[in-house]
């Protein structure tokens, strides 16, 4: 029998997305022992989770019990931090899966979704995934957005447009007063905050003025839960009723809704390491700026992207792998010279520049 036969025709076409390795596959293919994977590829977080989630997790009795559909503890420790009603939030298995909800609620075959690229690679992978036809409004040469152009692109047939602020992998941020530009259009303006923690500007002000606008958010980065999966929007209650009803009804499960409560319990320990993170991203940037053959970007994120001289992005990254230093690098024109690398442990940075000061020849 041939299975191929039973697949969905249009999914087989689509490239899978391009996610990073694990360290055990790290490791592996290096030949580095797996506690030297100095992992700076992911804009994962090199603290952790709060130290009290072991014992949370430890402690919990009733993993045998379905999770709540309606998140109704979660969405009100979130509207406590974020400072919005319960009824405004929605959370999910990370952004990730908040991203493929809103266009399987909003795409119908032949609709559009609108990128700036180079930007999040799930949001086109998602687009294809719900049948949708991509449009990339590309950003200016200092990666800021298109508005004009974003603004003319717009048919009767898009229905969503994907702002990152912070981007990544750019680091830069969106103004108000182009999103609120860009607000004006008929369409879903979901605006990514996954990095918002490293910035402190938010768009969430916005969203009682607007009922097209949705802000996401994640427990990633700032909290060290890349592993766990949390993430939430924040958007009219008519967008939450709406992906309710199509979510999978136990999508946040026990032990993220655990470490999402542990970690807002925790904030004080959490910021503190968010604003160590801050402090080595400004050192790095600093000494990446004083090094002839790179030029680094200003970041707002816990990444910065680099852009160095011809043909040394890919001699950088294989000189790091081979030290155990594992950094980003993306496979198209735009971005052909440039390296995100996430922002480690200071002892992690330190390494990370003696190899490109060593490599550069500074
Ligand atoms: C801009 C952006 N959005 C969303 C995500 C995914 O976040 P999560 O881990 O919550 O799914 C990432 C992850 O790197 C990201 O960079």
């Amino acid at each position: 029998m041939d299975i191929n036969r039973l697949f969905n025709k249009d999914l087989m076409k689509i490239a899978p997305y391009e996610a990073v390795d694990s360290p055990e596959t790290l490791s592996l293919s290096y030949g580095i022992e797996i506690n030297n994977v100095i992992k700076l590829n992911a804009n994962e977080n090199p603290y952790g989770p709060s130290p009290k989630l072991s014992k949370a997790l430890n402690d919990f009795r009733d993993y045998h019990i379905y999770p709540d559909p309606n998140q109704k503890i979660a969405r009100e420790a979130l509207s406590e931090y974020v400072g919005v009603s319960p009824n405004h939030i929605l959370v999910g298995a990370g952004a990730d899966e908040l991203i493929d909800l809103i266009l399987r609620c909003t795409v119908e075959r032949g609709d559009s979704v609108m990128i700036c690229s180079p930007t999040f690679g799930m949001y086109s992978f998602s687009t294809y995934i719900n049948a949708g036809l991509l449009i990339d409004v590309p950003r200016n040469q200092n990666f800021d957005i298109d508005l004009e152009s974003i603004n003319r692109s717009i048919t009767d047939r898009t229905k969503v447009i994907f702002l990152t602020s912070p981007n990544n992998p750019t680091g830069n941020m969106i103004s108000l007063d182009s999103l609120t530009n860009i607000l004006k259009n008929d369409i879903l303006v979901v605006v990514d905050e996954t990095y918002y923690e490293f910035s402190g500007k938010s768009a969430i002000g916005l969203v009682s003025d607007y009922p097209n606008l949705v802000v996401l958010r994640s427990l990633s980065k700032w909290a060290g839960l890349a592993g766990l999966r949390v993430g939430y929007s924040i958007m009219d209650p008519s967008i939450v009723n709406f992906l309710m009803k199509i979510k999978n009804p136990y999508n946040l499960n026990i032990a993220a809704q655990i470490a999402l409560m542990t970690s807002l319990e925790d904030i004080s320990y959490l910021q503190s390491n968010v604003n160590l993170i801050i402090e080595e991203r400004e050192r790095l940037h600093a000494v990446l700026l004083s090094s002839d053959g790179v030029v680094p970007y200003t970041s707002h994120g816990n990444f910065i992207l680099c852009k160095f001289n011809d043909g040394i992005a890919t001699v950088l990254y294989k000189e790091l792998a081979s030290r155990g230093i594992f950094v980003r690098y993306f496979d198209s024109l735009v971005l052909k010279d440039c390296l995100r690398i996430s922002v480690g442990k200071p002892e992690h940075n330190d390494l990370l520049i003696g190899v490109i000061r060593d490599t550069l020849g500074n």
